[in-house]
Order: C-alpha cells, then structure tokens, then sequence
C-alpha cells in the first residue's frame, strides 16, 4: 500500500500529532475516531511510515486542562511507538520543571541506541499556570521559563557531546559529567522547541535545530519565519521551521468545509471557554504580547494549537497547493493533525503527499 515519491533533502518533511491523551486533537464533540491507546497508536505509527511521515510528535501533560482527561507520559509512549515502526522518527515532548535534563539526556541516550537513531526532542517551555500548581512545580514567568529552558538545551548538548562536561547556570550545574553511552545520533538527536513569542523566537535562534510554529495564515507564519531566520544567521546559525496544521482533506471543498463547521458548531464550548481563558493568558503574558494564541478567536482555539488557520481545508490539490505555498516561504516540516487519524494519514499519504512531491520535483527541475 505505501508509496513513498522520491524524495530529496530539500523535501519538505510531514510530521503528525501522536494523541497520546484523550479526547483527539479538537476540543469538540464530534465524533472522532481517534484512540489515545497503544494499540491504537502504534498502527497509526505504522500507517504513517509507510506512506512517507517522516516524525510523529508526542505530546506531554500532567492534567486535563481542556478536555484530554487521560494523558500519558510521552517518554515511554514514544519508546513505545519507536518499538513498533521501523523508519518513522518520534519527537518526545519534554517538560523542564518537572524534568531535569540529566535524566532527560540519559533516558533519550539509551532510547536512541536501542531505536537505530530515531529519537528526537520537543521541549515545551509550559504555558499553563493551573498546571504547575496542581503538581507542585514553581511557576516561572514568560521570559524566565524560556531562560530555563535555553540552558535546558545548552546542557542537554553539552551532556550529550561532551565528555567531562562542567556548567555553571543560573538554573542547572554540572561538573565533569560524562554521560555513556552517548545518544547514536552524531552529534545529537533533533532538538525541537514549541512557542512563538519573542522569547521562543529568540530561543530558537541561539540554540534549537527546529522551531515550531502554532497555526497561522500565511503572512502570520512568514513573520515568524523571517524573524527567527534572521536572528539565526546573526548568531552564526540556521534554523529549520515546522508549522502546525488541522488537516481536513475530502473530495469536494464543500465537503471538508462542511466537516470544519460541523467541528466548530459542536465545540465544547466550556472546554474551549476555559482554555481560551489560560491561553490568553500564556499568550499576553509575555511581554511583547506575541504569544500563542494572543491574537486567537474562539473558533480557532477548538484547534488548540490554531491548526485550522493554516487552512489545509479543502481538496488534496488545494492542500498541495496551500503547502507548496509554506515550503515557498521557507517552512521545512509540516505538522499535521485530524478528526479520524488512522483513516485521514492514510487518505493525507495516498492523495495529497503524491501531489506535493509532483509540484516539489517541478519546481526543483525549474530552478
Ligand atoms: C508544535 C507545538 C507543540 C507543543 N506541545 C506542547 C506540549 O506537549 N505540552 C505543553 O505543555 N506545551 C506544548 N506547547 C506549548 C509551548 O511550549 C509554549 O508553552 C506555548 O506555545 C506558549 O508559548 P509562547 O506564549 O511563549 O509563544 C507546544 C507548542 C507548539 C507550537
């Protein structure tokens, strides 16, 4: 059943949402096939790699929130799912606070020489205020949690570099730390970070190899975009870019649109109230006012990463298109989600990665 198109390093790369908690991936009661099981997920997992994902992204929470009741740890989902699949790679959503990154660096170590070399990580700099209290973390404000988090990074490199490792931080000390075994990956796995404010941007220039943006338009996501590129470049860096994205793909246009209306009229509105309200909140606190959700309707916050703004709604050669458009703003990855994953990535893999891969090998021909 798989048919991977060619591909070259310069292909865009497709990644999706692990639901590894309740309750899919839109805070709505429609119905959605979609299981936050193993079982579940690792099909899912299978079906994805056999048509050409390249990553799936877990994601971690210690509480509900909005809607997922259940959720579970992404360490041991992820090794869970790596076990499963052969060629796929699994971003593991990693929390500082509650984690610290020595044991971070170990566990990641040991789950990337026992997978061939597939892991990667997400670190998440925490947004939700609720949620720190109820487990009893100290809740950092906007630019400290990204302060933190950067030293995260830069000792999470450090570990798995270095031998004899020493680190004097505001947040983390280290002193002639050799961590072995060392991850397989040289010289480390993927790090990818979550966030779009100032703070987030700027992390991500200094020290992330991926920076993931929520949803947005076209010229939202380009801002972003140009902004992180061009303060990677003053650091000496580069930077590669993922982009989230509700997928809706169905034959007809009036078909998928119908199916995002019918997701909006059955949100659950107490849910999307409630985490529109924390949102908010995480997005006007830094202090810029650029964050997450800071500029969000009510609609788009049924998606809660914004995932219909990207507007990849409509028919597979409207989504190529619409991709194709990203891929020629500078995004690398495209991050998608669905109501019914384990239907739609298949339908997302037969019908529309064929006709991205078609327009990428023309314009590849044309330059
Ligand atoms: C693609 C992506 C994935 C994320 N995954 C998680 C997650 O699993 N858990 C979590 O608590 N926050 C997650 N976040 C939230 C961010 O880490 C960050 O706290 C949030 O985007 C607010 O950032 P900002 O206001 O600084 O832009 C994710 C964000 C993005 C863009």
């Amino acid at each position: 059943m798989s048919q991977i198109s060619k591909q070259t390093d310069n292909s865009l790369k497709f990644a999706y949402w692990v639901p590894n908690v309740s309750g899919g991936l839109v805070i709505s009661k429609i119905e959605q096939r979609t299981s936050w099981s193993i079982e579940y997920n690792k099909k899912l997992a299978q079906i994805a790699e056999q048509y050409g994902f390249d990553y799936a992204l877990s994601q971690i929470r210690f509480t509900a929130g909005y809607g997922a009741e259940y959720q579970h740890e992404p360490v041991a989902f992820s090794h869970s799912i790596l076990e499963a699949t052969e060629k796929l790679k699994v971003i593991i959503a990693i929390l500082p606070g509650p984690w610290k990154p020595v044991t971070v660096a170990k566990q990641l170590a040991t789950i990337d020489q026992l997978t061939n070399g597939r892991v990667a990580i997400n670190i998440v700099s925490g947004w939700f205020k609720g949620e720190f209290n109820a487990i009893g973390e100290h809740w950092l404000e906007h630019d400290e949690r990204y302060n933190r988090s950067e030293e995260f990074i830069k000792v999470l490199k450090g570990i798995w570099t270095e031998d004899n490792f020493s680190f004097h931080g505001n947040f983390y000390q280290f002193n002639n730390y050799t961590l072995k075994p060392k991850p397989l990956q040289t010289p480390h796995p993927e790090i990818f970070q979550g966030g779009t404010s100032r703070a987030a941007r700027d992390m991500g220039s200094k020290v992330s190899d991926w920076y993931f943006a929520n949803g947005n338009t076209i010229e939202g996501i380009k801002a972003q975009v140009d902004d992180v590129r061009s303060k990677a470049a003053a650091e000496g860096r580069t930077i590669k870019i993922g982009v989230n994205a509700f997928v809706i793909a169905r034959a007809s246009e009036e078909e998928a649109k119908a199916v995002l209306q019918e997701i909006v009229e059955k949100a659950d509105i107490e849910a999307v109230q409630a985490f529109g309200h924390a949102a908010k909140q995480a997005g006007q606190a830094s202090p810029e006012g650029e964050g997450n959700w800071a500029k969000s309707t009510l609609e788009d916050l049924v998606q809660y990463n914004d995932g219909f703004k990207t507007n990849l709604i409509g028919t597979p050669e409207q989504i190529a298109d619409r991709i194709i458009a990203l891929k020629n703003i500078g995004v690398d990855l495209i991050l998608t989600a669905y109501l019914h994953f384990q239907e739609e990535v298949a339908y997302f893999g037969k019908h529309v990665l064929p006709l991205v891969r078609e327009r990428e090998n023309k314009l590849s021909s044309n330059n």
